[in-house]
């Protein structure tokens, strides 16, 4: 059917009211479609309070000999440990077990000067539940979800978790301040 408009001069002008047609819903359909990105858009942008936490600080003079201390970094939790010279030496003896899933030194795992303290990521490797502190066959951590065992450097000797506990990037600030992240 053929369509008859009128323009404004009021004659018929068929082709001229088609392009406007097209031009005007083309527009419309632009316009609704930025409307509708930039939610999508701005969901993807870090909330404020993600970026806040992209690094934190945390004094490990903090933590008594012989414990941990549990904080939170990026919604995860986070184990700053104050080991004991025992504990030190028996991380640094068991560096070539045959035991070793992940084989990694002692020396890998902390920082040059700052043995005593370990910092991981309390999350095992197996399917993420939290470790208990102190506890399993090595002294380090055991996970009772599915009887993971870590020893005193968190690396992760028995049990299904297949990695260690993973080490963050972290750095000694200032004394006994650690920057995570
Ligand atoms: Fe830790 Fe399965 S989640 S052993």
């Amino acid at each position: 059917m053929a369509e008859s408009v009128v323009n404004e001069n009021g004659s018929g002008d068929d082709a001229t009211r088609r392009d406007f047609i097209h031009i005007a819903a083309g527009a419309a359909a632009v316009g609704a479609g930025a409307v509708i990105a930039w939610p999508l858009i701005n969901q993807m942008n870090p909330a404020a309070d993600t970026l806040a936490l992209a690094s934190i600080e945390f004094d490990t003079g903090k933590v008594q000999e012989g414990q941990q201390v549990v904080i939170t970094w990026q919604g995860k939790p986070v184990f700053v440990r104050n080991r004991t010279a025992a504990e030190i030496a028996r991380a640094k003896a068991d560096d070539h077990a045959g035991d070793l899933k992940e084989p990694q030194t002692d020396a890998e795992r902390t920082k040059v000067g700052h043995e005593p303290t370990l910092v991981v990521i309390g999350s095992c490797t197996h399917l993420g539940c939290i470790p208990t502190f102190g506890t399993g066959d090595f002294g380090g951590w055991f996970c009772p979800c599915h009887g993971s065992h870590y020893d005193v450097a968190g690396r992760i000797r028995k049990g299904p978790a297949p990695k260690n506990l993973v080490v963050p990037d972290y750095e000694f600030t200032a004394g006994t301040t650690i920057k995570i992240g």
